[in-house]
């Protein structure tokens, strides 16, 4: 709607979880270095944490278009609320397993044969898992055994799971014991500090168009920081409706009055300074 107005391209603070748009701050660069290292060099299970909005779906969204590049199958489950016999349906689908996908038997067969034939290429295969905390017991144990698959040189199947840090609380449960054991490679992703949340803002500005921004100054974006406490998603939502207010009033610069007005919209309540 106001991308006219300010000269972008498209719209910066889309809330889709989309690579292009990457802001590589440390720890998502380092989150996505473990899971692209895990998987090539397969590691077998990796953890990926975070709270709501930090940007674990942009990561994995990230590694899917490396495993891509890479030519490396993968399966990417992100509706975890599934029965066991559409968790088998869907992988074998994603796999392009040649088997009837109904017959969870026939699945893990095709599975097995499609993984040693990758390892014995030298390749591999993975699978991701979204919104991973809200695996049943049944799924967590079925992608366990799935985890399990071997040869003698490692992991036939690299397993990705990622979810908000209830995971960890679920994967310290005694059932789990033996999963967590083998998880190799954990990495957790903390919401952006205030240097960040000025540089993520800057880069997705930069990437829809305007190089350097003009339109939040310096003290409106300590003013997001305090607000969103540096959470990706509340900022792009935060940043969206004040863009849409500065249009509204033709302003091409956002200041603290809006600020306070759109945070107050959203419910959002200050950090104190430090
Ligand atoms: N490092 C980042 N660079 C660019 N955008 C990001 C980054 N991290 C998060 N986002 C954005 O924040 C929003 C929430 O991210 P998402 O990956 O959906 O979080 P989560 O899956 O952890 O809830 C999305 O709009 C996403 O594009
Ligand atoms: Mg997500």
């Amino acid at each position: 709607m106001y991308n006219a107005f300010f000269g972008f391209k498209e719209n910066p603070f889309n809330l889709s979880p989309d690579p292009v748009f990457l802001y590589r701050s440390p720890q998502h660069e380092e989150a996505l270095a473990s899971l692209t290292y895990g998987v090539k060099n397969r590691k077998g299970f990796i953890v990926l944490t975070g709270e709501v909005g930090t940007g674990k779906t942009t990561m994995l969204e990230c590694l899917r278009d490396e495993l891509q590049a890479e030519k490396i199958p993968f399966s990417f489950l992100f509706n975890t609320r599934l029965s066991t016999s559409q968790f088998f349906e869907m992988i074998a689908y994603d796999l392009g397993l040649n088997c009837p996908s109904d017959s969870k038997a026939q699945v893990l067969i095709a599975l097995q044969q499609f993984l040693l034939q990758q390892a014995s290429r030298g390749g591999t295969a993975a699978l991701l898992v979204d919104e991973a905390h809200d695996l049943s017991w049944d799924l967590l144990e079925e992608i366990r055994m799935l985890g399990n698959l071997e040869n003698r040189t490692g992991k036939l199947l690299q397993v990705v799971l990622s979810g908000q840090p209830e995971l960890d609380r679920k994967l310290e449960a005694p059932n789990l014991r033996q999963l967590r054991q083998r998880i190799v490679l954990r990495c957790e992703l903390r919401p952006f500090d205030e240097e960040q949340t000025a540089a993520y803002i800057q880069t997705r500005m930069a990437k829809a168009g305007m190089e350097e921004q003009t339109v939040f100054p310096p003290e409106v974006l300590s003013g997001i920081y305090r607000y969103t406490r540096g959470i990706p998603r509340v900022i792009n939502i935060l940043c969206d409706n004040l863009l849409l207010m500065a249009f509204a009033l033709e302003q091409k610069e956002v200041n603290a009055d809006m600020l306070r007005e759109a945070a107050a919209d959203m419910r959002l309540t200050p950090l104190l300074p430090a």
